[in-house]
């Protein structure tokens, strides 16, 4: 029975390690968590070798006294299961259970995450520790929920041990049944590489040229990596559901080779993140036009939602981060912490724990910095987790109460990822399509959601949204184009751009006309097409109706032909032998409209776009907000927050019609008003 509640409530707290401080520190540190406001700690997830030192011998007495101390300054509990960090007698006993690279390298103790997911020795051992702490913790007052593991597909995602080959043999005869099947679907008639005996199946191995395999069989490896990962977390959430019922469950990410999705539907009451914006703004692209690095982590967020509704932050970036040999992040400036804590709960997030209360002293974290540093004393950021803990014990109530409001959603899917990791024809398209328009709107202060298509997305899914922005869904089954059909011809206005719909699930391309699925409901096929670049200079189109309107038509050009009279061409090539060509087209059914663009987008298109369409900001005519400015909007049947962030170290001025109060600090707010570097405003 899945807990409907479990968010109900907005909590602030912080990960806390016992193990890794004098006892004499707890008590201490408890009560002043408490003061911060915080009401949630949590506990454990490393922790196995102090629950089972030995094979077979439990002892609970470290963590037992830590959370009957939490439990006395009225602090609430989530524990992990510890299965990320198997202990050295562990593997050392049992080799069988560590992970292997493709090339036989097995991966031994000494960091984490080093277990593989198809072990049966694992499993087994992984359900006694889960089942012991279960039992042990089920009645304990403080305790509330669990963390299943710690980031699944952090580190490494990929798996080649025995049991993993051993294991994706089975998961083919049960997809495919035979083998006659199963060579069809990865057309091994291409290069002699047909199978005779099942016994011939492994998950791909290294060939004669580096990192080259079957491309079908690449993508059912994925797959695989993704149900044995669901499977395994199974086994641990199938005994938390029979002993601890009366407590939620879920696990923390956003890792690849997993549905997330499915992961959370089958097993999990919320899906928790992980948020450490740094990543987005140390990873930028030097060469990246018009960036907008610091509100990244916002259309991660956005992703998170998807699998989630409402979702918790379970370790929310509380210092600079780094490893001692890797990762060398900045510390954030002040305010910065705020922003960033508020940026997660403008995107959904109804509970937040920062990572984490204390900077180890020791391992490879020595420089992942908590909240508090070494030496203890009182600190800036400290100081600034009072503050949000002040202001979330008034505004708390409100916000849980709401949801993130978008009329626009951004579509992604599992396949076209997958398959898009290894395919360079259309997958690395998808991540620019979907940052341009992530940009362009988000610039334009229009809130967008992420929508992921699967097999279970129903029609009033989509319904929810005004436009859908399908960038390259190079894979798309028929059923996907019949449901978006229905979607469009119902109103909605659906957006493709360039490599659509060309192939079916097992990576096979159709032999019809490009864009395949998607040719009905486009009215158009693609005459030819072409990459761009290399020697190919880039290319531009130039957009009807208004004079000087040229945009790049960057990476990859479909040139379009129009098949049925209710196209519009709305943009036509203007450069290259195939200049005058059809660019963009509309087409009208029903009473919708389906939009073919040649090209991959660029915010410069994707603001084309947004004009021809007229979408507008929410808080148009409510507020005047400068591009510097974050805007979410969530919302219940008693109204709207705004929240505001501002993602610049300098004051902006923002214009507020009427008069709003802030949620925060309860002032009454109106006409133009100063909000500070990284402020932040909720306003209703
Ligand atoms: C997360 C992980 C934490 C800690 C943190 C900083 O990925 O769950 O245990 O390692 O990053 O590296």
């Amino acid at each position: 029975m899945k807990h409907k509640d479990a968010l109900d409530e907005f909590r602030l707290g912080v990960c806390y390690y016992p193990e890794h401080w004098p006892e004499e520190l707890w008590d201490d540190d408890f009560r002043r968590m408490k003061e911060l406001g915080f009401s949630v700690v949590r506990v454990a997830e490393f922790a196995w070798s102090i629950f089972e030192p030995v094979e077979g011998e439990f002892q609970f007495g470290l963590f037992d006294r830590a959370l009957a101390l939490a439990d006395k300054h009225g602090l609430k509990v989530i524990i992990g299961t510890p299965t990320a960090t198997p202990p050295a007698w562990l593997t050392h006993k049992y080799p069988e259970v560590l992970n292997v690279t493709q090339e036989g390298v097995m991966l031994r103790h000494g960091l984490r995450r080093h277990y593989n997911y198809n072990s049966k020795k694992y499993h087994e051992l992984s359900a006694i520790i889960t089942r012991k702490l279960a039992e042990h913790f089920k009645d304990h007052p403080a305790v509330i929920g669990w963390q299943i593991d710690n980031e699944f597909n952090c580190e490494i995602g990929e798996f080649y041990s025995q049991a993993d080959h051993d294991a994706f043999r089975e998961w083919c005869r049960n997809k495919y049944g035979t083998l006659d099947k199963l060579n069809e679907a990865w057309g091994t008639v291409f290069w002699s590489q047909t199978y005779s005996d099942w016994e011939q199946v492994f998950l791909p191995r290294p060939t004669p040229a580096h990192k080259q395999f079957n491309p079908h069989l690449v993508l059912d490896e994925k797959r695989f990596i993704s149900d044995s990962t669901i499977a395994y977390a199974k086994i641990q959430a199938d005994i938390l559901r029979e002993v601890v019922p009366h407590h939620w469950l879920t696990t923390n990410g956003l890792f690849g080779h997993l549905d997330s999705h499915r992961l959370t539907d089958d097993l999990l009451d919320f899906f928790s993140y992980d948020s450490y914006p740094q990543f987005s703004t140390i990873h930028y692209d030097p060469n990246e036009e018009n960036r907008l690095a610091d509100r990244g982590s916002s259309q991660t967020l956005s992703a998170i939602r998807s699998i989630s509704p409402s979702f918790c932050i379970m370790e929310q970036q509380s210092g600079p981060g780094g490893w001692v040999n890797r990762m060398d992040m900045p510390s954030p400036k002040p305010g910065q912490m705020r922003l960033w804590t508020y940026q997660s709960i403008a995107h959904g997030a109804n509970m937040v724990l920062y990572f984490r209360w204390r900077t180890a002293t020791v391992g490879t974290e020595i420089y992942w910095h908590g909240i508090n540093d070494y030496h203890n004393r009182p600190n800036r950021r400290v100081r600034e987790a009072g503050q949000i803990g002040a202001e979330l014990a008034q505004a708390g109530g409100w916000i849980t109460s709401t949801r993130y409001a978008a009329d626009i959603a951004l579509l992604r899917d599992y396949d076209n990822e997958w398959d898009g990791e290894y395919d360079v024809w259309h997958g690395p398209f998808s991540w620019q399509s979907g940052k341009a328009w992530f940009k362009a709107l988000t610039r334009r202060h229009i809130p967008s959601d992420t929508l992921f298509m699967r097999p279970e997305t129903t029609l009033s899914d989509l319904e929810r949204y005004k436009v859908l922005v399908y960038p390259h869904p190079a894979i798309m089954r028929d059923e996907t184009a019949s449901l978006l059909e229905q979607y469009v011809r119902g109103g909605g206005i659906v957006i493709f751009g360039c490599r659509t719909g060309y192939k079916d699930e097992r990576g096979h391309c159709y032999m019809r006309p490009f864009p395949g699925a998607a040719a009905e409901l486009t009215g158009i096929s693609v005459e030819e097409f072409t990459m761009v670049k290399g020697s190919r200079p880039a290319t531009s189109m130039k957009w009807e109706g208004e004079e000087d309107a040229v945009t790049r038509a960057d990476s990859f050009n479909d040139v379009l032909l129009p098949e049925r009279d209710t196209v519009e061409v709305v943009a036509r090539y203007a450069s290259d032998y195939y200049a005058g060509k059809p660019a963009v087209t509309r087409n009208k059914v029903g009473s919708g409209e389906a939009w073919y663009f040649g090209a991959v987008f660029n915010e410069a298109s994707a603001g084309q776009i947004i004009k021809r369409l007229g979408l507008e900001s929410p808080a148009a005519g409510l507020l005047e907000l400068p591009e510097q400015v974050e805007l979410a909007v969530r919302r219940d049947d008693e109204g709207s927050l705004y929240f505001l962030l501002n993602f610049s170290e300098e004051p902006v001025v923002i214009t507020v019609e009427g008069e709003k109060s802030d949620l925060l600090t309860g002032a009454k707010l109106s006409g133009a008003i100063s909000l500070e570097g990284f402020g932040v405003l909720v306003l209703s």
